[in-house]
């Protein structure tokens, strides 16, 4: 079935009136043209209202200037989620031949005085959700503009309190052999996929527990039900389909560092000046804008260097990529 999209994916700052919030909302309803979309496309709506769907936009977290929403059909179906396949297109098939991601349970626990084991719906209802819009820049220098439905990372922390000791967050996708056919076709990775940010870094406004995209609940292939999203590092650190959330005194191992600690640091702050070894990342290609489209420069720490930039005062990040 072919499914209609409306015609323009932008949502500049400059649209943003005094209700903004419920007329960008319905500005980004409209891109998706839900009217048409098919299920195929993205899940219902209906499904989702134990999540607390529908979501507001938070316009504190706007489209940067000048640049336009990716186009949804694109960002559903250009993925990287190895467990199910290193090719782009296959997640959207392989991740929905009955991979189940609800119920979903997320358990919270290591260093914390408070550790949890939470439904996933439950868990956003009693957070609250909202819509945020990111930039998002993987480290094989393609980006995409992507309206995020979640909460805070913070909001979930302070519900687990960790104790003083705790210095790093370790998170943990899903293991499910069954389910994903890149554990087995890729065993050279160190499975499960695991992600790590300094207490801080987890802590901080912009670090986001996603559950849906563009108003609707997350698709299988983008990381259902909840994943993480942190728009000031390369995409990677944006671990998929959490199952585990921990707290350490140690710096976590993560899989991409330890596949090739050169190349996939911990830290892995977008930066034009730090080149990956086969690739430099001064630029970036944005995706949907057609293949004649010049790359345009990519900006430290993905554009949000005066929110970030304070983290990793007196780092060397060269040193610390
Ligand atoms: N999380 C898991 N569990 N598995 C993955 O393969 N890929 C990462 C990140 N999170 C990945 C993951 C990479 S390399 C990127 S660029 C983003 O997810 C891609 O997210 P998207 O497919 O929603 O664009």
């Amino acid at each position: 079935m072919r499914v209609k999209i409306s015609k323009d994916w932008e949502l500049p700052e400059s649209s943003v009136t005094p209700e903004s919030d419920y007329l960008s909302r319905r500005q980004v309803v409209k891109a998706l043209g839900l009217a048409a979309a098919s299920p195929l496309l993205l899940p219902s709506l209906a499904d989702a209202a134990t999540q607390g769907f529908p979501t507001k936009l938070n316009k504190k977290y706007l489209a940067p200037e000048g640049r336009k929403l990716t186009n949804p059909r694109l960002v559903i179906s250009y993925n990287n989620f190895y467990e199910f396949s290193t090719q782009k297109d296959e997640p959207r098939i392989l991740a929905n031949r009955g991979w189940k991601t609800e119920p979903w349970t997320l358990e919270v626990g290591g260093l914390v005085e408070n550790p949890l084991k939470l439904d996933v719906n439950a868990l956003c209802k009693e957070m609250g959700l909202e819509m945020r819009i990111y930039r998002f820049r993987c480290v094989e220098a393609w980006s995409m503009v992507i309206p995020w439905d979640g909460f805070p990372l913070h909001k979930l922390i302070k519900k687990a309190k960790p104790t003083s000791k705790a210095k790093f967050v370790k998170f943990t996708t899903f293991m499910d052999k069954k389910a994903g056919p890149g554990f087995e076709n890729y065993p050279y990775y160190n499975w499960p996929y695991t992600e790590g940010l300094r207490m801080d870094e987890a802590m901080h406004e912009l670090s986001f527990l996603a559950v849906g995209i563009y108003g609707r609940p997350m698709p299988n292939q983008n990381g259902a039900p909840i994943r993480l999203v942190v728009p000031w590092k390369y995409g990677f650190k944006s671990i998929k389909s959490i199952v585990k959330i921990e707290f350490t005194d140690k710096q976590p191992n993560t899989l991409w560092n330890a596949a090739a600690p050169k190349e996939y640091g911990f830290y892995s702050n977008v930066n034009p000046e730090v080149p990956h070894p086969r690739w430099s990342q001064a630029r970036e290609r944005v995706i949907g804008a057609g293949v004649l489209a010049d790359r345009i420069p990519t900006l430290p720490f993905n554009g949000y260097e005066k929110e970030v930039a304070p983290l990793y005062e007196g780092m060397d990040l060269k040193k610390h990529f």
